[in-house]
């Protein structure tokens, strides 16, 4: 999500700054601003845009000299991406600027208790809070170490801030919980960042901290805190790659990175959407529940990868709320004149927000009066504008062409949304959301298990560089799983791959098995009806016919294991969860096959991340 940096030391902070945002770019460009202090006073400069807007108007209006500030380069979450919302955040009185990182949860109340004190809020996001809460323990007398640590222990969600104060000369405070903050130790300087690569062109020092920490940094010294004071041990440590490598924060590819920060955009997208008693809220829903009552058919319309998160929910949002749920491609949808009405509910979705296609079919959804949700991993884009309602992805931006957190966070927000219909139409009691959106509260863990263990993944790539082609197959959600795994590997290894339901094997796909040919078996979780057994007998028929079985099943499935010529292990998870897991080696067996065959990952040919046109 966002990028953010802080500086103190004897070099001009400015371009310091702006040099640390823009290798931090890539985790958000919605907006970007800079505030130094300069003679005991603050001074801010913000621009709505591309960081190259900020770069102009700093040229146009430069800042004056100064050795201490800090910036922040913008993905938005609350408040749309203007001027005004941009970071930094400055306390009614100016005297201290904080930038931030993540979401805090319960600002609506803290904002609500500063405007009855008669704070007036300069933006519409959650981070000014901060600035304001700031502003008035340092009014009262504390210095800014305590004032942070205070206000920390106001907030919930997750964050990192960090902020500079126009009467402590030479000195940046930040604090995190749950988000990214990492010190970086010069020579008489130091540098606050929530990515190493904004500073490792100036030292390749760094120290990491804690949950719950609290940081001071001098040119001199950094000091660390817990959150209620009390002096807490630093994990030093050199960073192992250097300057060509910080674009892509050490990742070779930033598909490769994307797929590894999974877990982390999966749990974002949980964030916030969960009461503690497990209760879904949904504040972004703005369709009444009179409306979501009276919804008789939901339809899903979306694009390439997208469209197959939206094949997953289907079988989820029909088993939780009984509501029958067509899915469809949005170029196929908007010519077909399908039957849409005010009680159906069109549900789009799109990682970049501005696929045209989905655009159109949203369009021709509202003409018809259906109410239109959209889940989007982009704020402020044209589709969840167009749209009633929108529940964002927080996967942070996804720049590999290839769709990978987008597919994963995309299948988490329809799921929250097909539970949040069950509970608002009353369909399943309380505990029995509690209990599901538990076991979705997990599947970030379980996407770290998959993730370690990806080395047999990357060997087996790099023995298929002479495979022309290769087939999957699943049942139930593990047959969009299997197309998705086939659209991976055409999209950037360029080679034939089709998915299948492995039911429909025999009438047709099953003449494609020769010899040698690899086929990637999805299977259910055992204990499942009989659908764990009827995979297991279709690997078994390809098998028998000479293919090359990569077995996908869950550890401990030993009859799975009898068939599999290669066994890629899986965590227990329920079966409606298995594509979040079962995707991850199929992404990246894509990725290290394009990679061993030299072909660019993240920007494979004829492809574009967002298509704007039809
Ligand atoms: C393009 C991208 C795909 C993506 C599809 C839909 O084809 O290459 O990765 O799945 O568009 O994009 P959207 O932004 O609407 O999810």
């Amino acid at each position: 999500m966002c990028g953010i940096i802080g500086y103190v030391g004897p070099r001009p902070a400015v371009q310091i700054i702006m040099d640390g945002l823009r290798r931090m770019e890539y985790r958000g460009y919605d907006s970007a601003g800079v505030a130094v202090v300069s003679q005991g006073q603050l001074v801010v400069s913000k621009k709505a845009g591309k960081l190259t807007n900020l770069a102009a108007e700093l040229g146009a209006h430069p800042l004056p000299d100064s050795h201490q500030g800090v910036g922040h380069t913008r993905w938005a979450t609350h408040g749309g991406p203007t001027d005004v919302n941009a970071h930094p955040h400055c306390s009614a009185d100016g005297r201290v600027a904080v930038v931030h990182n993540g979401i805090i949860e319960n600002f609506t109340v803290l904002r609500r208790d500063l405007e009855a004190d008669g704070v007036v809020f300069q933006s519409q996001t959650d981070s000014e809070t901060v600035a304001h809460l700031l502003g008035r323990a340092l009014a009262s007398g504390l210095d800014l170490m305590t004032a942070m640590r205070q206000v920390c222990q106001l907030l919930e969600g997750a964050f990192t801030l960090v902020a500079v104060d126009a009467q402590a000369p030479g000195r940046i405070v930040a604090a995190r919980r749950d988000s990214p903050l990492v010190v970086g130790v010069g020579q008489g300087e130091n540098f606050l960042a929530s990515d190493v690569a904004s500073f490792i062109e100036h030292t390749r020092d760094a120290i990491e901290l804690g949950q719950d920490q609290v940081v001071e940094i001098t040119p001199d010294q950094v000091r660390v805190l817990t959150f209620d004071g009390r002096e807490a041990p630093t994990k030093p440590y050199r960073i192992d790659w250097d300057l060509s490598a910080a674009e892509k924060a050490g990742y070779d590819w930033f598909m490769r990175k994307e797929i590894y920060e999974q877990p982390q955009a999966a749990a974002d997208t949980l964030l916030g959407r969960i009461d503690p008693d497990g209760r879904l809220r949904l504040d972004e829903m703005r369709i009444d529940r009179a409306r979501l009552r009276s919804v008789d058919k939901i339809v899903i319309v979306a694009c390439g990868t997208a469209y197959h998160a939206g094949l997953i929910a289907k079988y989820a949002i029909e088993h939780w709320t009984r509501i029958p749920c067509e899915v469809e491609i949005a170029s196929e949808f908007r010519y077909r004149d399908p039957i849409v009405n005010p009680s159906t509910l069109v549900v789009t979705i799109s990682q970049s927000g501005e696929t045209a296609d989905t655009l159109m079919a949203i369009r021709h959804a509202r003409e018809q009066h259906a109410p239109v949700v959209a889940i989007c991993n982009t704020n402020g884009a044209t589709i969840p504008r167009e749209s009633d309602a929108v529940i964002y992805t927080h996967a942070g931006p996804e720049i590999g062409v290839a769709s990978t957190k987008g597919f994963t966070t995309q299948i988490i927000a329809c799921y929250l949304l097909g539970l949040y219909l069950a509970q608002e139409r009353g369909l399943k009691f309380g505990d029995e959301v509690a209990e599901l959106v538990r076991q979705l509260a997990e599947v970030p863990d379980q996407m770290r298990r998959v993730l370690a263990g990806l080395d047999q993944v990357a060997e087996l790539a790099r023995g298929q560089a002479d495979t022309r082609s290769v087939l999957f197959i699943g049942r139930h959600v593990g047959y969009p799983v299997a197309l998705e795994g086939a659209l991976k590997l055409k999209e950037i290894s360029y080679l034939h791959a089709e998915g299948f339901a492995a039911g429909e094997l025999k009438h047709g796909p099953i003449a494609l098995v020769e010899p040698g040919l690899p086929i990637f078996a999805v299977v259910p979780p055992q204990g499942r009806d009989s659908l764990h057994d009827k995979v297991i007998s279709n690997v078994q028929e390809v098998r028998a016919r000479g293919a090359w079985t990569i077995v996908l099943a869950e550890e401990g499935d030993l009859e799975a294991g009898r068939w599999a010529d290669c066994l890629i292990e899986l965590p227990v998870v329920p079966t409606l969860f298995q594509p979040l897991v079962a995707i991850i080696p199929l992404q990246f067996f894509a990725c290290e096959l394009a990679a061993s065959k030299g072909y660019d990952v993240d920007q494979p040919r004829n492809l574009a991340k967002s298509v704007t046109v039809e």
